[in-house]
């Protein structure tokens, strides 16, 4: 890991730099390049641009490990109405959520409970809701649950980390519940006795995987996404499937909203099926630090920001 991405994964759970940095005016300006607006409302309406150059698109409201049960339960109640929102407006656009939104460190039967609603909700309504992978310590806990889920309602998938050595092994525990799984390289600091820490290795385990779940998919039995901007693990994906006979619609590409635009349009205009992840809330500040993390030199564009007043 770079020094820079380390300091900036470290600033991403500074308390202070997490209450003092989102007032900064250049921030909040460069903040746009990421996300459209703070409301649900914005996502909606990019999701209907991006449905007209057939991306389909995944909201999600931000804000992690939350401490009262009531927060819990106003995070459960806004996906239920973003689901009515979605349906009612005929958009592509399903949803990504992290249990600790939905009071899994509170209580895990609360958590249960109102992903329970979620899940019926969504399923009601022919959506689907994706589960987040959050730090190292949530995901054993993570995939129980989602096993858990998976036996009752079809539209639930998981995203696995792909700089976990262990990943390998989930995905074999994870096969009796026919998974739909969205594969990432991960995006937290992880100590390098469970996590790959030169990027090559991420990489190369990255493609590993992809290419067992590629195997997994011909049998038909998963959703598989691959929610990366790598684009020439995109490529190499994409010629995996071709030797292989995988059909384009097999699998489908994921992206961030606001990152490699015009390889999204490219994407789905050589047939492939890609969704981009619109992110909106109030409590962007971690989730940006780890998006900065992700490509230190964002960091100058902000810097940019604040010299363009
Ligand atoms: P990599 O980091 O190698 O980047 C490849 C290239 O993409 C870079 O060279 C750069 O050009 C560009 N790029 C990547 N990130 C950029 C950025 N922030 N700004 C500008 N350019 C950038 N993680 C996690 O731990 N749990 C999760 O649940 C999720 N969920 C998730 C959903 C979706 C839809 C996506 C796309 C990603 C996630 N992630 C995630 C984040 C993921 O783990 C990872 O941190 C980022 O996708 C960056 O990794 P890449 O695969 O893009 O490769």
């Amino acid at each position: 890991m770079t020094v820079s991405r380390s300091i900036l994964l470290w600033a991403s759970q500074n308390k202070w730099m997490k209450s003092n940095v989102p007032k900064l005016f250049f921030v909040q300006k460069a903040l746009k390049k990421f996300m459209p607006g703070e409301e649900v409302e914005y996502a909606l309406s990019e999701a209907v641009s991006f449905q007209q150059r057939e991306i389909g698109t995944v909201f999600t409201k931000l804000g992690e490990n939350i401490t009262t049960l009531a927060e819990a339960e106003t995070v459960t109640n806004h996906y239920l109405e973003v689901l009515t929102k979605i349906n009612n407006q005929k958009v592509s656009a399903e949803i990504s959520l992290k249990l600790t939104q939905i009071g899994f460190d509170i209580s895990v039967d609360a958590a249960k409970n109102n992903l329970g609603k979620i899940l019926k909700s969504a399923e009601d309504k022919n959506n689907f809701i994706w589960i987040d992978m959050e730090q190292s310590a949530y995901v054993e806990k993570t995939i129980e649950f989602y096993k858990h889920f998976r036996k009752n309602f079809s539209s639930v998938g998981i995203c696995l980390q792909a700089y976990l050595k262990r990943t390998k092994r989930h995905i074999n525990d994870l096969l009796p519940v026919s998974p739909n799984i969205r594969l990432v390289k991960g995006a937290y600091m992880e100590p390098p006795e469970i996590a790959f820490a030169q990027k090559s290795l991420v990489d190369k385990n990255y493609f590993e995987i992809a290419e067992t779940l590629l195997k997994f998919n011909k049998e038909g039995i998963a959703r598989i996404a691959f929610a990366t901007h790598d684009l020439n693990m995109i490529s190499k994906i994409k010629e995996y499937s071709k030797l292989n006979d995988i059909r384009k619609d097999g699998f489908e590409f994921q992206m961030l909203y606001g990152i490699k635009p015009a390889e999204q349009i490219k994407i789905a205009n050589e047939g492939y099926k890609i969704r981009v992840l619109i992110s909106y809330g109030s409590a962007w500040y971690s989730w940006y630090v780890r998006r900065l993390a992700e490509r230190p030199a964002n960091v100058w564009f902000i810097l940019k920001n604040l010299v363009a007043k």
